[in-house]
């Protein structure tokens, strides 16, 4: 077992070895290594991440590590080839490769993009022996370090987002990779960090992850803070647009706090121009605040709705002790 699970991580060092072989010394890297000077991953930060390139070839990889004496079956247990009633073939064709690596920095899987709109447009390894998604934490291995000094990490949505993050000098970033956020992630970076900066998108997938985000990391006691920025960005579109300089002083600096999130959230759902939606909300807003453990926080928070609907601060503690009274 352990014999096991040490040759399928030496096929992957060896499987990404050669992807980066393959993009910057090759032929076949022209196209790929154009693309990504494009989206600004420059040289320097290929090196740092080890990205590679997967030929357009049905068994590039596997003949390169069959010479090498690693068996059909043994690189389709690691994911590297897939099985179909003709025999097997590189599960990875024609795609930017991202070696995902274990704390130790070990390669245990991939992600691969297409260079154009194709789907996937990311196709990640299964899991396997050697690679759990929802024990695994990309970037780790490097951003470990600064995640322990600063005792803060900033959570990104995927690849893109922690490697131009990387490139503009933060370097306690990190993310989970096609998969949601698990409390088994949450619990290593617990060894790491007591802050956590959300940075996820700004579409609606983006959101709803930060929701459940916040709701699993709060109980275990992480402080958070909330990444806010404009419609339609993620943290690499911002710095493409704005530069890395915006995205350090305009927005990492002016997050919310995970209750302003939510209130934020929720009120998207609500016709605040009606005196029907705007009770809704607002006894949807008092629920959200009942949960907050401290008097002041949620004086603070009530005060906002206060000021925004014009009502009593003294009418709605009343509801809101009504909250908590039912709740405890
Ligand atoms: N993801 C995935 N499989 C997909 C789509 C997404 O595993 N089919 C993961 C990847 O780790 C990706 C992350 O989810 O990095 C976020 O997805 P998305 O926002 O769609 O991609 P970006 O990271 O913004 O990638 P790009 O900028 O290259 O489009
Ligand atoms: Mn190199
Ligand atoms: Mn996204
Ligand atoms: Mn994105
Ligand atoms: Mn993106």
């Amino acid at each position: 077992e352990d014999e096991k699970r040490l040759q399928l991580i030496q096929a992957h060092d060896l499987a990404a070895k050669l992807f980066h072989y393959l993009l910057l010394e090759t032929e076949h890297g022209k196209e790929p290594y154009r693309y990504l000077l494009d989206r600004g991953v420059s040289k320097e930060v290929i090196e740092t991440f080890q990205i590679g390139f997967s030929p357009p070839s049905w068994d590039f990889l596997k003949k390169f590590l069959i010479k090498r004496g690693y068996s059909e079956e043994l690189l389709e247990e690691a994911g590297l080839l897939i099985r179909n009633e003709n025999g097997s073939f590189d599960r990875f064709r024609n795609r930017i490769m991202f070696p995902i690596f274990d704390a130790k920095g070990r390669v245990i899987a991939f992600g691969g993009r297409v260079m154009d709109d194709s789907l996937p447009k990311y196709l990640n390894s299964p899991e396997t022996i050697i690679f759990n998604k929802s024990k695994t934490i990309y970037n780790l291995h490097l951003a470990a370090k600064e995640i322990r000094k600063k005792r803060q990490a900033i959570l990104f949505e995927g690849y893109i987002d922690t490697i131009s993050t990387w490139k503009a000098g933060i370097h306690n970033g990190i993310a989970t990779l096609g998969t949601a956020l698990t409390e088994q992630h949450a619990n290593i970076l617990r060894r790491y960090a007591d802050e956590i900066i959300i940075s996820y998108d700004s579409d609606t997938a983006g959101q709803q992850a930060t929701y459940k985000a916040i709701e699993l990391l709060q109980p275990l006691g992480f402080q958070l803070k909330i990444v806010q920025m404009p419609q339609g960005f993620d943290p690499d579109d911002y710095i493409r647009t704005y530069g890395p300089n915006s995205f350090k002083e305009d927005i990492l600096t002016t997050t919310i706090t995970p209750t302003a999130f939510k209130l934020n959230f929720i009120r998207k759902e609500y016709q605040l121009n009606e005196e029907s939606g705007r009770l809704k909300y607002i006894a949807k807003a008092l629920e959200v605040i009942a949960d907050l453990p401290r008097a002041i926080e949620r004086e603070h928070y009530l005060r906002g709705l206060a000021d925004e609907f014009k009502l009593s601060i003294d009418s709605l503690k009343n509801d809101l002790n009504q909250f908590i009274y039912e709740k405890r």
